[in-house]
């Protein structure tokens, strides 16, 4: 067992989590929308407009604040205008980046944005700059968002929206440096800027624009762009960064059979986050010193071999416990970064990637993944305090992370994980003067292998935990491979 001292400083606000960092991110892939979210309005599947309520019921518990679509590598090859009118005349495409299936559009524009409205969640449109025009673009905005008489709100109303949508997050291309055109920094940050400058506010929405940032390190894209890209084109810049368990793409490894090396390997890759952050951030306090260009993680998650006997092209894995010892790390890490951190999405939503839901049919169940972004649903909005938390390594790794944050209401919620396979911990929470009358415990704790599973869905979940109060200080327990949040009110 061994003894961990989390330090808090209540009263030092350090920077504003948004509820954005808390982000998901549902892409036209696999069975993400189709057969995942979208079962259509005829199926014997409980839906609202074609969309599964248990579903929608599981988000809104999470308090879903932002979804991200319709890519992904997807939104550079998606026109929108095949995704809007009569679903039997709408047009069908080869989804060329994922598994080369025929793509009908029976998802598109309007069963996005009300859904959004369904789950009261921020949609986050990511544009196509790859294979798309400045004017299709363009329209799309106009579509969505204007208030006024033009042929294409005329178009609107007649597919059945009378109003505009309120429409903030808007991404100006995906990977734009890989699957989104392969340019260069220098070419992108022009294409950006072009394509920027036609997306207009209209009818007092206000876009919050979102440029193609780096992939992990390159610390090259980040700099070109900012050097070319300043506060009045842009409001953030992407990032994506994936956990590969070898940090080698070609043998990324099973989801659920692997070896505590591989274990510590992935905590080790995960761990790099804070590092990749702290790098674009150093270059962005350089070249944007007023900080007013955010950071949003709009893509980050485990990635491992697909199921065997799936589709390779549809990146359906399951969800261990390591998975959500990965979360827990890396939404730590977000809310002590959340200066510049100011949106995080992780993919993918349903069925896959890291997916905090998986379905079968009629069956559905929540992984431990989504588990976390339970516990820590209460990070939303509030202010990062000043916390310091003990540590040791285990096979070259840091094992524990925390964040603590104070909510609008007073409460404290004091995240910690740990990510250790052999050392219980025993953490004692130095509240700082905070007088706490009542602590909150919830703690997550299975094998690391554990996972959730059609016939048996609650192998891993959360349960109430003990905390003790006592002269100022919290003393809870955390298991070799745990996460456990506790939340304190006066
Ligand atoms: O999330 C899967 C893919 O990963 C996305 O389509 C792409 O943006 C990234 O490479």
């Amino acid at each position: 067992m061994k003894n961990i001292r989390l330090t808090v400083d209540p009263s030092t606000e350090v920077s504003h989590i948004n509820r954005e960092i808390y982000g998901h991110f549902s892409e036209h892939l696999g069975r993400c929308i189709y057969n995942g979210l979208f079962v259509g309005e005829g199926s014997s599947i409980p839906n609202k407009d074609g969309v599964r309520k248990d579903i929608i019921e599981a988000l809104k518990n999470i308090s879903i604040p932002v979804l991200r679509w319709p890519g992904g590598c997807f939104a550079d090859e998606y026109h929108w205008k095949d995704g809007i009118g009569p679903k039997e005349t709408r047009k069908k495409m080869i989804n060329t980046n994922w598994g080369g299936v025929v793509e009908d559009n029976s998802f598109g524009t309007h069963e996005f944005m009300d859904l959004c409205e369904e789950l009261g969640c921020e949609p986050y449109v990511a544009g196509n700059v790859g294979s798309g025009t400045v004017r299709e673009m363009s329209e799309w905005i106009e579509y969505m968002t204007f208030d006024g008489e033009s042929p294409l709100t005329l178009e609107r109303k007649k597919n059945g929206r009378e109003k505009p949508w309120k429409l903030k997050y808007f991404g100006i291309g995906n990977e734009n440096w890989g699957c989104g055109g392969n340019m260069r920094p220098e070419y992108y940050a022009d294409v950006y800027r072009q394509f920027q400058s036609f997306c207009k506010n209209y009818s007092g929405n206000q876009l919050y624009k979102v440029a193609c940032g780096p992939s992990g390190g390159d610390y090259n894209w980040t700099r070109v762009l900012l050097q070319n890209v300043k506060p009045w084109h842009t409001k953030g810049i992407s990032l994506h960064h994936y956990t590969i368990p070898s940090g080698d793409w070609n043998s990324k490894g099973s989801a659920t059979k692997f070896s505590d090396d591989l274990y510590y390997s992935t905590i080790r890759q995960t761990l790099t986050m804070d590092d990749i952050i702290k790098g674009h951030t150093a270059i962005m306090d350089e070249l944007d010193p007023k900080n007013e260009i955010g950071l949003l993680v709009d893509e980050w998650g485990c990635w491992y071999d697909v199921e065997e006997g799936t589709n390779p092209g549809f990146l359906y894995q399951q969800n261990t416990m390591r998975d959500a010892i990965v979360a827990a790390v890396n939404l730590n890490i977000f809310n002590t970064h959340s200066r510049r951190v100011v949106m995080a999405n992780i993919a993918q939503m349903i069925n896959v990637l890291q997916a905090v839901i998986l379905t079968e049919g009629e069956k559905m169940i929540l992984t431990p993944t989504y588990h976390v972004f339970y516990m820590y649903k209460g990070h939303q909005d509030a202010e990062l305090v000043k916390s310091i938390c003990q540590d040791f390594t285990q096979e070259g790794a840091r094992m524990i992370t925390s964040s603590v944050s104070k909510a609008k209401d007073g409460s404290l919620l004091a995240t910690v994980s740990n990510a250790s396979l052999s050392e219980d911990v025993e953490l004692e929470i130095d509240l700082g003067g905070y007088e706490a009358a009542k602590a909150e415990g919830t703690l997550l704790n299975a094998d690391v292998r554990a996972y959730n599973t059609f016939d048996a869905p609650e192998n891993v979940k959360p349960e109430a935990c003990e905390v003790e109060l006592r002269e100022g200080k919290a003393f809870v327990k955390l298991p070799a491979c745990s996460v456990v949040s506790v939340r304190f009110t006066k």
